[in-house]
């Protein structure tokens, strides 16, 4: 495939996926909506319908809590889709959830604030005032509702409370975290009758990919585990900050979520709305507290346990993501740069992959464990040109496309050979190719 062959393919995935307001990730596996997917899905459509794009970002809206929150899932309606999931969560229990559509109870990574800037710098001065008066109040809702939620002791970090708010779903600190508490008896149970290869034979994913590639059924079972203990709260922060095991204040999270105060700054300015002090006065301090999930001796970012306030010492694609947050140092830039170019870290044939090569983690296939995906690559992407590392863009640019005119528009790609893996074919990845094509 050449660059205009590899456009006009992606234009066809984003059609072939839309479902008329909003766009799925693929067909089968994921028939519902997801934040940072719709948000990486507008980009790709902003270039051939800067229309549909706005209707992407406006179709989110319509799950956003009455408390500010933005679910990370809004489940599809439909009938044929399976109604575990809406059940699983059940958001009618909290009272801020919406009347008219069934979403999860937790957030994922803030993106909506690019994606809205993105497609702006596609309209018209007019079109762009609008658009962004129209989504500006329901982004100060969310960021302010993240501190006022998240940040309780208003220090600029923000908590994660369940692995799959990171979009990273079987991450390593994560994953660490959630096996250094034990299991719940009942997992025990299945684990020890070894039920859990039954239960390996009813799951949708794995009827569709290797199991060897996707999170195992007994941690699939412990992520379980942790959605019930939070509806069981009905979502309710201080209940859940008073309980959860899970109070994780997360690198990548932070990282994207600063830069995302850096661009609802813009929007509102552009539009000349003041934002709240006290918005403004968490924003200022996020990009400092960013400093403090740094570790001198390994010189590397970690995210940090809430309450201990030990970092979880496995290096992951998060390590570069404040590239992306835009508030680091040009020294620290730099060393994260090195990482880049280092054999046992993250100069894969195939970069960048999601675990450094030499971690005891990695494997070039599994789920968010080593593989490349093409949201991660466009983060740390756009991180490198705002502060000038031209020529390590220009790689992950290149190769990003290569693996797409090599093995087609998957989920995700093997690090060391770019053969596909995961399901095709997958929206954000299209989305992405079009985003990396034209910039
Ligand atoms: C998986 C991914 C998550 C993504 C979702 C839908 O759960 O880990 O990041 O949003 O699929 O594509």
């Amino acid at each position: 495939m050449n660059m205009s062959e590899i456009a006009k393919q992606a234009e066809a995935v984003l059609k072939h996926n839309d479902l008329g307001n909003w766009t799925r990730p693929v067909p089968g596996v994921y028939p519902h909506q997801w934040l940072w997917d719709s948000c990486f899905i507008a980009m790709g459509w902003a270039n051939f319908n800067v229309k549909r794009a706005e209707t992407e970002i406006l179709s989110l809206l319509r799950g956003q809590w009455r408390n500010g929150m933005m679910p990370h899932m809004i489940f599809s309606g439909d009938r044929d889709n399976s109604k575990h999931l809406p059940k699983m969560w059940d958001s009618r229990l909290s009272p801020y959830a919406p009347d008219d559509v069934a979403t999860s109870g937790i957030t994922q990574p803030p993106l909506v604030a690019q994606a809205v800037s993105y497609i702006g710098q596609k309209m018209s001065a007019s079109q762009r005032k609008r658009f962004y008066k129209k989504v500006l109040p329901h982004l100060v809702a969310y960021h302010t509702w993240l501190y006022e939620e998240r940040d309780p002791h208003n220090q600029g970090l923000v908590i994660l409370i369940h692995p799959w708010e990171t979009g990273l779903d079987d991450t390593p600190p994560w994953m660490e975290a959630m096996h250094s508490h034990s299991k719940p008896l009942w997992i025990k149970l299945i684990e020890l009758s070894r039920a859990d290869k039954i239960i390996e034979k009813l799951r949708r994913d794995t009827r569709q990919m290797p199991a060897d590639e996707r999170a195992s059924t007994v941690e699939s079972l412990m992520l379980y585990n942790i959605t019930r203990r939070l509806r069981r709260k009905a979502y309710d922060s201080d209940k859940i900050m008073a309980h959860s095991h899970f109070l994780i204040e997360d690198l990548f999270f932070n990282a994207i979520l600063i830069r995302n105060n850096q661009l609802l700054k813009n929007i509102a300015s552009e539009v000349r709305v003041s934002l709240p002090n006290n918005l403004l006065s968490s924003m200022n301090k996020a990009s400092k507290a960013l400093d403090e999930l740094w570790d001198d001796k390994s010189e590397l970012y970690f995210s940090r346990y809430f309450i201990s306030r030990d970092f979880i010492l496995q290096p992951t694609i998060a390590t570069l993501m404040p590239l992306y947050s835009g508030a680091i140092t040009k020294k620290r830039a730099e060393k994260l740069v090195e990482l880049l170019h280092r054999h046992d870290m993250f100069a894969a044939n195939y970069p960048i992959p999601t675990v450094p090569l030499s971690s005891p983690h990695f494997h070039h296939r599994r789920y968010w464990q080593g593989p490349t995906w093409l949201n991660t690559n466009w983060l740390v992407y756009d991180g490198l040109l705002r502060y000038g590392y031209l020529e390590e863009a220009e790689l992950i640019k290149r190769k990003s496309l290569e693996l797409i005119a090599k093995s087609g528009f998957h989920e995700y790609f093997s690090s060391v050979d770019g053969y596909g893996a995961g399901v095709v074919p997958f929206s954000w990845t299209a989305a992405l190719a079009l985003v990396l094509e034209k910039a």
